[in-house]
């Protein structure tokens, strides 16, 4: 039996991995700061999976909050297999429209807690020669767009670079990067989505399952969908300094709507 431990598991993407770790037999180790949203969802998998539930209340944009994950995450005793650092938000507004407080409080969840609990969970895998780690970037890693898409640019360049230094020793390390996926994420940061066209919606359980498929045949980086790969050849064909331009005016165009503070 194999223990994942799911960030940002209560929603979205992250629950679309629980479901989908659950149904395939993993123990599982659920964190996210809504300790009853945790227990009322770890019930759930537990009776329709009858796999081990754990929960873990904890804000990952604090030092308190990173450090009992990453405890858990060195307790050899019960040894994490595969660690998922999903949880992820976004702010409305551009660059001068959102507090620095907020893009730090950003970096903290998406770039220190996303470093420190890897560090964690793959000294203790190298030790005992097996084990993986995913990590939640996004298709706006590839193009100009702010501290959001900077930070998970970060994540992109991090996780393969961590996974070249740990090649062969049985600890496989991904990227996964999805485009728009249908969840809490934007309505959670007052974005409006109705310019966003429907085919460029994607089902989170289905961008779990691709993301899997990939993790599964050893891939570092993983664009869980065909319409994405298409657009992200596009944007790696494209001059920089024309890129800045064309996705903002698309952002602008089809991107989520920033709502009037
Ligand atoms: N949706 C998209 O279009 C999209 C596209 C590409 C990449 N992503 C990335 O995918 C990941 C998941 O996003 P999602 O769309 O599934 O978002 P979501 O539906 O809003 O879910 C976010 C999850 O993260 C948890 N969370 C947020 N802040 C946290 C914190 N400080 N500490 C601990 N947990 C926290 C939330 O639970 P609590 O509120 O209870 O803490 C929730 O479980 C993120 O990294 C996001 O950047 C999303």
């Amino acid at each position: 039996m194999t223990t994942a431990l799911i960030t940002g598991a209560t929603a979205g993407i992250g629950a679309a991995f629980a479901r989908r770790l659950a149904a395939d037999g993993h123990s599982l180790v659920l964190v996210a700061r809504d300790g009853k949203r945790l227990r009322e969802q770890a019930g759930e998998l537990h009776d329709r999976h009858g796999v081990e539930v754990g929960v873990l209340p904890a804000d990952l944009a604090s030092d308190g909050g990173i450090d009992a994950v990453g405890a858990r995450l060195n307790d050899h005793a019960h040894p994490v297999d595969l660690l998922v650092n999903n949880a992820g938000f976004g702010h409305k507004g551009a660059f001068l429209d959102v507090p620095v407080a907020d893009e730090l409080t950003m970096l903290k969840v998406h770039v220190e807690a996303v470093l420190r609990l890897t560090t964690e969970a793959v000294s203790g895998m190298r030790d005992r020669g097996r084990g993986g780690v995913i990590n939640l970037a996004s298709v706006a890693a590839f193009v100009p767009r702010g501290t959001y898409g900077a930070s998970k640019a970060w994540v992109v360049q991090f996780t393969q670079g961590a996974a070249r230094d740990v090649a062969g020793s049985g600890v496989r390390l991904m990227a996964l990067c999805p485009g728009f996926v249908r969840t809490e994420f934007h309505q959670r940061a007052g974005m409006g989505t109705g310019n966003i066209p429907g085919w460029m919606w994607l089902d989170a359980d289905r961008v779990v399952e691709a993301g899997l498929k990939d993790y599964a045949q050893g891939k570092t980086l993983s664009i869980p969908d065909p319409r994405y790969k298409v657009i992200n050849g596009l944007v790696k064909l494209a001059p920089r300094g024309l890129l800045g331009g064309v996705t903002s005016r698309a952002g602008r165009k089809y991107g989520p709507q920033y709502r009037a503070k």
